[in-house]
């Protein structure tokens, strides 16, 4: 019987056979010699996610910058996938020109279409013998930290398995001068002593003499309005396993990249590129982190948190402070520093790594059980209006890990739903951004078959049937209480008056992330509202001014 691969939207894909993977070289030979006869270079891209699908479709986009070609495509990508039930059906999604990533920006679904439809320089595979037409391969699997407790990274590891299988394939099949680019976020060492060997090896085996080209440079790509700016004009940092990867890493990138406007820094030794990128997403979440004790310090003390932070910010050399709401999320900060500390010990090989790093690892664990705080402030103010959570109507406002974006990967409100429904309580979800919360539809298979966080709550089985609803006024009828999780445009203009005309009555009011102002906060108790926040101690104070009039 056939196996199928669904899209996200249903649409179902037959998996190729082994048989068809014969014709579909023939058909990647044509398409590989028409670009070189156009002077074309050839870049397999493996890995056509969330980065690798928009990498692939930026550099097929790619011009000569200058001299007698100036303005004509100088590369031809083919996009990489397994052919899995889980992802195959990204690639006759592209082959047809439509993105596999939902993106906000608008720049994504028309640079695919271009790409594949009018210049003709992308297109996609499940066949990874399309790896020996390549004179450079870009690496963009996942590479993941598997947690196995909530608020104890340590336990956990990294998944490098993809990755591996990934190195190996192309170890099988490149040229000996194809150029290999790890875009991976990995843990710092693999690309030098796990990726380099691998390939070593492999060569070895085929009786090539030449050294492999492997170099690192990490994506810095964030979801959102600017997601294509986010890869290609940004700034990057890159190295060369030796002096010939650098040398050809640092051409490509800089003839794919907007690296005029944005340089890139060339450092000696991928390791530092790697090091680079845990540094960089740990002390965001270290900075977030630590926001998170002020917070508890601030709700307790009558101090507004969010004022707090607009007032540091005033100061230049501090003015990157950002809120942390009822979580981290996103794909990224909620595991690299894992990455970091597990490659301490388990590629470099030391036994210290519990007491080098102190902060780094508290810092995760602070940011993933911060929404467990937020259930509790649902609670509090349903119980100062004399409710209970056990079968109370809830809804939360925002899905996704950040504002006007709809990726829900680790947001901060999964936690919040998934501990809320543990204690009883019916809940709603809107979110203008996310059609469907795959997190909690998809919660026995996805991420993967026992990695979801329903894992760690109990009565979690009925949140395969949560659906977002779309229309917050019907979404609001009967609630008792109202979680504003994410600062979406939508929930930032909201008036009291409207809010609880829709819930029919006086309701709990819970601000995660700063999104009501103290006018909005005096209304909803006016209207005979809890009001209760991440961060807002000052919150009582115009309680109490309410209710002393
Ligand atoms: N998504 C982000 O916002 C973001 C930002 C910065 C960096 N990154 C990093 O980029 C990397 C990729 O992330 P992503 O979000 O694109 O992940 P993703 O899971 O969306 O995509 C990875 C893709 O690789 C495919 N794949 C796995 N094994 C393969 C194999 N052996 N051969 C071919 N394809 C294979 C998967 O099926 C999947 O389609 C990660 O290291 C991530 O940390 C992601």
């Amino acid at each position: 019987m056939a196996e199928y691969s669904v899209s996200p939207t249903g649409e179902q894909f037959p998996l190729p056979g082994p048989q068809e993977a014969a014709a579909e070289m023939k058909r990647l030979r044509a398409l590989v010699k028409s670009a070189r006869a156009r002077g074309q270079e050839i870049v397999v891209v493996m890995g056509v996610g969330f980065v690798g699908a928009v990498m692939a479709a930026i550099v097929a986009d790619t011009v000569h910058k200058k001299g007698k070609d100036k303005g004509k495509s100088n590369k031809f990508v083919i996009g990489c996938q397994r052919p899995s039930a889980r992802s195959y059906w990204k690639i006759p999604l592209l082959r047809r020109g439509e993105s596999p990533v939902k993106a906000e920006d608008p720049e994504v679904d028309p640079m695919i279409a271009r790409t594949v439809l009018e210049k003709k320089t992308l297109t996609a595979t499940f066949n990874p013998d399309c790896l020996a037409l390549a004179d450079c391969v870009v690496v963009d699997v996942q590479c993941d930290y598997l947690k196995r407790d909530l608020g104890n990274m340590r336990s956990g590891e990294a998944d490098m398995a993809a990755l591996e299988a990934t190195m190996r394939t192309i170890g099988e099949k490149i040229q000996p001068q194809c150029l290999v680019l790890i875009e991976t976020t990995v843990a710092p060492g693999t690309t030098e002593f796990v990726a380099w060997p691998i390939l070593k090896k492999a060569f070895a085996e085929r009786g090539i003499k030449s050294v492999p080209l492997l170099s690192h440079s990490f994506e810095r790509v964030m979801p959102g309005r600017d997601y294509v700016a986010s890869i290609r004009d940004f700034w990057r940092v890159c190295a060369g396993c030796n002096q010939a990867a650098r040398k050809r890493v640092e051409k490509f990138l800089r003839e794919v990249l907007n690296t005029e406007a944005f340089p890139l820094t060339v450092m000696d030794r991928p390791i530092e590129s790697e090091t680079c990128k845990i540094v960089e997403n740990s002390y965001r979440a270290t900075i977030l982190a630590f926001l998170h004790e002020w917070s508890l310090f601030a709700e307790r003390n009558g101090v507004d948190l969010i004022k707090v932070i607009q007032a540091i910010k005033m100061r230049p050399t501090h003015n990157n402070m950002i809120f942390p709401g009822p979580g981290i999320g996103g794909y990224c900060l909620p595991k690299d520093g894992g990455l970091g500390y597990w490659s301490y010990k388990h590629i470099l090989g030391f036994e210290d790594g519990d007491s080098v790093f102190k902060l780094s690892t508290a810092a995760i664990d602070i940011n993933d059980t911060r929404g467990l705080h937020a259930a509790t402030l649902v609670r509090d103010a349903l119980r100062n209006l004399g409710r209970y959570i056990a079968g109370a109507k809830v809804l939360i406002c925002g899905v996704s890990y950040r504002q006007d974006v709809g990726d829900t990967r680790y947001s901060g409100s999964e936690l919040v739903v998934r501990r809320l429904t543990e204690m009883g309580a019916e809940m709603h979800m809107h979110d203008p951004y996310v059609e469907r919360w795959y997190e909690l539809e998809l919660q026995d298979t996805y991420p993967a078959p026992g990695q979801s966080w329903a894992r760690f709550f109990r009565n979690q089985q009925g949140l395969k049937n949560a659906r977002i609803e779309k229309d917050l006024a019907a979404a609001l009828k009967k609630a008792e209480a109202v979680i504003l999780a994410v600062p979406h445009s939508a929930y930032r203009d909201l008036d009291p008056d409207w809010v609880v005309a829709a819930a029919g009555g006086p309701l709990a009011v819970i601000d995660c992330f700063g999104i009501l102002d103290d006018a909005k906060i005096r209304r909803y108790f006016e209207l005979g509202c809890e009001v209760k926040a991440l961060g807002r101690g000052h919150i009582q104070r115009i309680k109490k001014e309410v209710r002393a009039r």
